[in-house]
């Protein structure tokens, strides 16, 4: 029966987070622009926008970034915001370094492995199981620390002026877009219970302003993220959300900690791919799929149906791996090395590259893993963007609240995530987007749901060349992957690979997604049948926001917003 509802939301949800943009990619304009100075590239154009602006205020590519996170949470509280968390991954170009800072929301300190396997009477809309609407949906957000992270230690401004942009949005209003107007409409009867969002008209060309959000924002410059982990707004969070029927308290909050981890970085097909770690699934599929391409599609691929089957087939081993082997690597130990085995890979390789469809099960190759070990937890809608600034450092931040309007109410004037539905409900239950849950992405205290997102930056000779990433469930990967194999082999610029079309395939439901807003060729599609594969058309593969780095004869930043959700960059 869940399985079921998932899979039917996740088809109305495509429909929504696609932003319903009308027309083909192709066929849209004013979502790319070349610079040469900087450049914000965005879901929304007055987020990238806010970005720009810090960028021309003396602000560096981190606190641009964090401008860019706060006006998306205005102008799109249906995919992300204060009350959500993420991933920002940051080149430092005087060193050199990457470093991956983890926001992602944790449970409440009383979660428990079963807490979403009973299931009571559903109140009204979609997407309406306790993991997914009202306050046991809601995980400890980590925006804010985020945010405050992000500025902190490698922003030049303070947080007070990266705030400002977000701040003044919010007060003055902004226009409601057209992906903003969809979710609002499909998520109508539930957004209505909310005494804040009770207010908001979100019909396409209405102005939305956001006076509790603005109170908020004001107390976050002053006080910086403390005020939301346990001062005046900490206490009103867990007000609501206790009355909402969640278990969260101010204790959750105070011990909430952003996490630095060490990227995933490896080599694949000349260039060096750094993205995100485990609690991210994400960044592991796309390496591993790469490891298997390069040995399945030879290291100098074409584009056409060989490849195109060939990376279906790539992405049903790692879909396998995170079901049975991920979850929070501070409480589960992971064994990537393993998983990422020479052997296991030539295995797989060799499936995927002899020219048929296999059912998932073949790519399983179970590592010798028996014990869960867990380790003492320390005390301790979605939204892509890059920023890449005059000196060359480089931010790729995904941030989200999960589902539209993430739980579906707001607490201190912050719409809360329902990250919950990110871990599995029960052994063996999808969740939102499909993604079939193993013992290790049990809800636990203070435990981070495994995610799909997947920030990436691209380097060659020591330079980055793309910086990359999607929102879009359980699709982000494999989008994030094939934009950046659109730039990195096939030799488009940003814009075309951001509008091409795409697939998907995640190993459970045994079927190759294809876009109809942007349709692979049929020719492709019938020689991909011929190979065994179920195709199902949708409506399309997440959503990705690129810049494209050239060094030389001269510096060009090509950024591209995805006209699927219809975004535009801006820049210098
Ligand atoms: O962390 C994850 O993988 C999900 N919470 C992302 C959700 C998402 O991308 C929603 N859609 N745009």
């Amino acid at each position: 029966m869940r399985r079921w509802f998932s899979i039917a939301f996740w088809c109305v949800s495509a429909l929504l987070v696609a932003g319903l943009a009308s027309g083909s990619p192709s066929a849209l304009g004013g979502h790319d622009a070349v610079f040469t100075h900087d450049a914000v590239a965005a879901d929304h154009a007055e987020a990238s926008k806010a970005g720009a602006e810090i960028l021309a205020a003396g602000g560096n590519a981190a606190d641009a970034a964090a401008a860019t996170m706060l006006a998306l949470g205005v102008v799109n509280p249906a995919s992300s915001g204060l009350g959500g968390g993420g991933f920002a991954l940051y080149y430092c170009a005087k060193d050199g370094s990457l470093t991956f800072l983890d926001f992602r929301e944790r449970a409440p300190r009383a979660a428990t492995r079963t807490m979403f396997e009973l299931e009571g009477e559903r109140p009204d809309g979609p997407a309406n199981s306790p993991s997914q609407l009202g306050g046991l949906a809601a995980g400890v957000p980590g925006e804010p620390a985020g945010i405050e992270a992000l500025v902190t230690r490698f922003g030049k401004l303070s947080l007070r002026e990266v705030i400002a942009p977000a701040l003044r949005l919010a007060e003055s209003g902004v226009t409601v877009s057209e992906a903003l107007g969809a979710m609002g409409s499909a998520f109508e009867v539930q957004l209505r219970k909310d005494p804040v969002m009770v207010d908001w008209d979100l019909r396409p060309g209405a102005t939305l302003r956001r006076p509790s959000l603005a109170r908020v924002l004001r107390a976050f410059a002053e006080k910086g993220a403390a005020v939301i982990y346990g001062g005046v707004i900490g206490q009103e969070i867990v007000a609501a959300v206790q009355k909402h029927g969640g278990i969260m308290t101010l204790q959750d909050l105070r011990a909430y900690r952003v996490r630095t981890r060490r990227p995933l970085d490896t080599r694949a097909f000349g260039y060096r791919w750094v993205t995100a770690p485990p609690p991210s699934a994400g960044g592991f599929t796309m390496i591993q799929s790469l490891s298997i391409l390069e040995q399945a599609a030879g290291r100098e691929p074409t584009y056409g149906a060989p490849l195109l089957h060939a990376m279906a087939e790539s992405w049903k081993g790692p879909f396998l791996d995170r079901e049975r082997y991920f979850g929070d690597p501070d409480q589960v130990i992971l064994p990537l090395d393993k998983m990422m085995d020479a052997s296991r890979i030539s295995a797989r390789a060799e499936l995927a590259g002899d020219g048929k469809a296999h059912p998932s099960t073949d790519y399983d190759f179970p590592i010798e893993w028996t014990r869960t070990q867990i380790a003492t937890p320390d005390n301790a809608g979605t939204s892509h963007l890059c920023v890449v600034d005059a000196e060359g450092n480089v931010a790729s931040v995904t941030t989200t609240v999960n589902l539209p309007f993430g739980a579906r109410f707001t607490a201190g004037g912050i719409v809360m995530n329902d990250e919950m539905d990110d871990f599995a409900s029960g052994i063996g239950k999808a969740n939102a987007f499909g993604l079939v849950g193993g013992a290790r992405n049990l809800p636990g205290p203070w435990k981070r749901p495994v995610s799909t997102m997947s920030p990436t930056i691209v380097l060659d000779d020591g330079k980055p060349v793309l910086c990359v990433g999607a929102s879009g469930g359980s699709r982000i990967v494999t989008a994030t992957q094939q934009v950046a194999m659109n730039v990195l082999f096939f030799g488009m610029n940003a814009a075309e690979a951001v509008a091409a079309p795409r697939i998907h395939h995640q190993g459970i439901p045994e079927s190759l997604r294809v876009e109809k807003i942007a349709p692979l060729d049929s020719a492709f599609q019938d020689a991909l049948r011929t190979r065994g594969h179920r195709i199902e058309p949708i409506r399309n593969v997440a959503n990705v926001q690129a810049i494209q780095i050239e060094h030389s004869p001269e510096r060009r930043l090509r950024a591209a917003s995805d006209p699927r959700k219809g975004g535009a960059p801006a820049g210098h």
